[in-house]
């Protein structure tokens, strides 16, 4: 069953669309992730979900009751959406219990209890409880908004980049840590951030915002393999985007013959590879190798766990039809063996090539 369902939502702030058309179903218990670039709409929508923000047409439901439509418009206090804002929005003249206590009913006793019993959900030590915010690091004042938000046993949480101001390390904990307690607790999540890998690897369901539209929404590993566009492919991660002849599940191109996903798209197509499918070797017998293609390494971007290497291939003969006859791509390799700069290499691919559905604007390979 889906929990929160959003039809054909508008809104405009003066001339400016913030939110075109926008649709989405969210499943109940799921985790959804919401992704684009700043300024695509996405706290907008939040916003609109919770009830600060009404939208000009369209509606939302949350568990078969009608938030928001024509006639209808359901207060933000009577939704029972737990809100966690992009800055945590902890009340500054509050200490850590007074915020996390906030709305609670009931005797002094029984909100004790619960405060304790949330601080400890969100792994705050007890002893926290008198400090003011500003005495809380960043990640501790995002475990106060998130135990604030959950006092209220929402029926939906939504979450606005909840880590974007933390440092690598904590984030990764700190994204875990949310993620396994908001499924313990079951609640039906929608996170918002601009971070690709923090959305993959939280959501059940991705959805990616662009301009104010949803452009595509699916599991995060077939948004990740199969991208309508470009654009949400370069959105993703690294990719490799080339023309190709696309023919009975096979594209011939500059890397020579590549396995594709589909046999129903023939003819002339964009296809995408992620720079993980790409393989090298400077072995002199693969080198003599007729599959793949051979290429030589231009530059080595060293990353730690993993090296991005600029391939440059030789494209057997010059172009007749007006076309660039060299190409570049990115290739991952492992920062142990990487080759240098200038090495001759033989590329094979892993996997199957996807054909971009959307018409493409640029031929060259390309990184975000
Ligand atoms: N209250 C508002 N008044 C006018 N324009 C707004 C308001 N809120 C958002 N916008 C505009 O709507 C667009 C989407 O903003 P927002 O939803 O904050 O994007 P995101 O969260 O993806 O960065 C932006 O162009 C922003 O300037
Ligand atoms: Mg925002």
């Amino acid at each position: 069953m889906n929990a929160l369902e959003l039809n054909s939502i508008y809104k405009t702030f003066g001339a400016l669309p913030a939110l075109d058309n926008v649709s989405l179903s969210v499943p109940a218990g799921s985790r959804t992730a919401i992704v684009g670039p700043s300024g695509s709409g996405k706290t907008t929508l939040l916003r609109m979900i919770a009830g600060f923000e009404f939208p000009d047409s369209g509606s939302i439901s949350l568990n078969g009751q009608t938030l928001v439509d024509g006639s209808t418009e359901v207060p933000a206090h009577q939704r029972m959406i737990g809100y966690v804002p992009q800055d945590g929005a902890l009340f500054p003249h509050m200490t850590v219990a007074g915020n996390i206590g906030f709305g609670l009913s009931g005797d002094a006793a029984s909100k004790q209890t619960r405060i304790a019993e949330l601080m400890d959900m969100v792994a705050l030590d007890s002893r926290m409880s008198q400090r003011w915010p500003h005495e809380l690091s960043g990640g501790q004042q995002q475990r106060v908004a998130l135990a604030r938000a959950l006092a209220q046993r929402p029926r939906l949480m939504l979450l606005d980049e909840p880590f974007s101001a933390l440092d690598t390390g904590l984030r990764a904990s700190m994204r875990k840590m949310v993620a396994k307690l908001l499924s313990d607790t079951g609640v039906t999540t929608i996170l918002v951030t601009h971070d690709q890998s923090e959305a993959l690897s939280f959501a059940d369901q991705l959805a990616v915002m662009r301009q104010g539209r949803l452009v595509q929404t699916g599991q995060p590993m077939d948004l990740y393999l199969r991208p309508h566009d470009e654009e949400t492919a370069l959105f993703l991660g690294d990719a490799v985007v080339m023309p190709a002849w696309v023919e009975n599940g096979y594209a011939t191109c500059d890397l020579g013959r590549v396995h594709v996903s589909t046999t129903s798209q023939n003819g002339a197509a964009q296809i995408m590879l992620r720079p993980e499918q790409l393989q090298i070797s400077s072995q002199a017998a693969e080198l003599e190798q007729v599959d793949g293609c051979i290429g030589v390494v231009t530059d080595r971007d060293f990353g730690g766990n993993t090296c991005t290497l600029t391939v440059e291939l030789k494209l057997p003969s010059p172009a007749t039809d007006g076309q660039s006859t060299s190409r570049s791509l990115l290739v991952r390799s492992s920062g142990v063996h990487a080759p240098a700069a200038g090495t001759l290499v033989h590329i094979s691919t892993l996997g199957h090539a996807h054909v971009l559905t959307e018409p493409a604007r640029r031929q060259a390979v390309a990184a975000p």
